[in-house]
């Protein structure tokens, strides 16, 4: 089976109340352990790759890893730009074989942001990709407070933004943000924003961004083994869950990824001063990304058993 867009897989998980992963990849342990995870769970997956991985791993290298993970999987995966900040970015993934791109141009003015979108959904759209945009700031919630949904997506602008750009997916702000310290008070996303925006937008996949729940477990491993990441918070399961069950059909998680192998990492050489295999400090990474991967998709996003 060859990479796959996300078209089937959000028509899926919209009519079924459940969201697809999408895991953040640099390295070949962490394919690895995602795509294990999966294959345990039968799970679509999208695996994204931002223009810091791409710089980082050369997209050569990333694009013969995800293509040897469709092989040796068999389940439907996507290969996806996160984060594409200009048309000429998400032209060269697509020239690249990539199956999904993401134009952010939230930081722009609507108009820039819908003719930008546009543009990369025309480009997008004639080659069989399909596109992700963006409308909201994820972060600094008290910057530029222009209108009553301060930085959080204004549901008023969401069907205009849609039917001009021709996108197939809308990322929105409703209180998640990147990273691993995302609250400083209360943990609570904006479900009224999300409540509203899919109304405007029956039956149209919408995207969480931000979306790492910071699990407690490593940052204390991290914590405890040299790091220091006090007060690392992120966003509670069950909304997770709750938003997944709405119109919610893709989540975005890489810090969880970073956490759980930097612990572990840091947790072996501690109780190993004089291993110096990094087979043997990646191996179990490897494995507690594709423990926690697991646990996301059949605790969290609901999609075990829809490849
Ligand atoms: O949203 C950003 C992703 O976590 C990717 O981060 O640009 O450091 O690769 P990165
Ligand atoms: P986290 O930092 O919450 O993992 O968010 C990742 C993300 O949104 C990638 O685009
Ligand atoms: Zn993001």
């Amino acid at each position: 089976m060859p990479l796959t867009t996300s078209k089937e897989m959000f028509a899926k998980a919209y009519d079924g109340g459940y969201a697809v992963g999408a895991f953040n990849v640099n390295n070949m342990e962490t394919i690895q352990g995602i795509v294990e995870a999966g294959v345990e769970c039968r799970s679509p997956l999208i695996l994204q790759v931002s223009n810091g991985a791409r710089k980082y791993a050369k997209m050569v290298y990333l694009k013969k890893l995800v293509e040897a993970a469709v092989e040796d999987s068999g389940l439907p995966i996507c290969l996806h730009l996160d984060h594409g900040d200009s048309f000429e970015l998400c032209k060269q993934c697509v020239d690249d074989g990539f199956t999904s791109v993401m134009i952010d141009a939230s930081k722009l003015p609507f108009d820039q942001n819908i003719e930008l979108s546009k543009k990369v959904a025309e480009y997008a759209h004639a080659r069989g990709v399909v596109v992700e945009a963006e409308l909201g700031t994820l972060a600094g919630v008290e910057e530029h407070v222009s209108n009553k949904y301060g930085c959080f997506t204004n549901p008023d602008e969401v069907e205009e933004f849609v039917s001009k750009t021709g996108v197939d997916s809308l990322a929105i702000a409703i209180g998640t943000s990147h990273g691993a310290f995302k609250f400083k008070g209360e943990a609570k996303l904006r479900f009224d924003i999300l409540e509203e925006v899919s109304e405007r937008l029956p039956g149209f996949p919408i995207v969480l961004h931000g979306s790492s729940s910071v699990p407690q477990e490593y940052v204390q491993m991290i914590n405890e083994f040299g790091g220091a990441m006090p007060g690392a918070i992120g966003v509670p399961e069950d909304q997770l869950r709750q938003a997944a069950r709405l119109a919610v059909c893709k989540i975005n998680i890489d810090s969880d990824l970073r956490l759980a192998m930097t612990g572990t990492i840091r947790k072996y050489l501690a109780e190993h001063p004089a291993e110096f295999d990094p087979r043997k400090y990646l191996g179990p990474a490897r494995e507690n990304i594709k423990q926690l991967v697991k646990h996301k998709i059949v605790d969290v996003l609901g999609c075990d058993g829809k490849a």
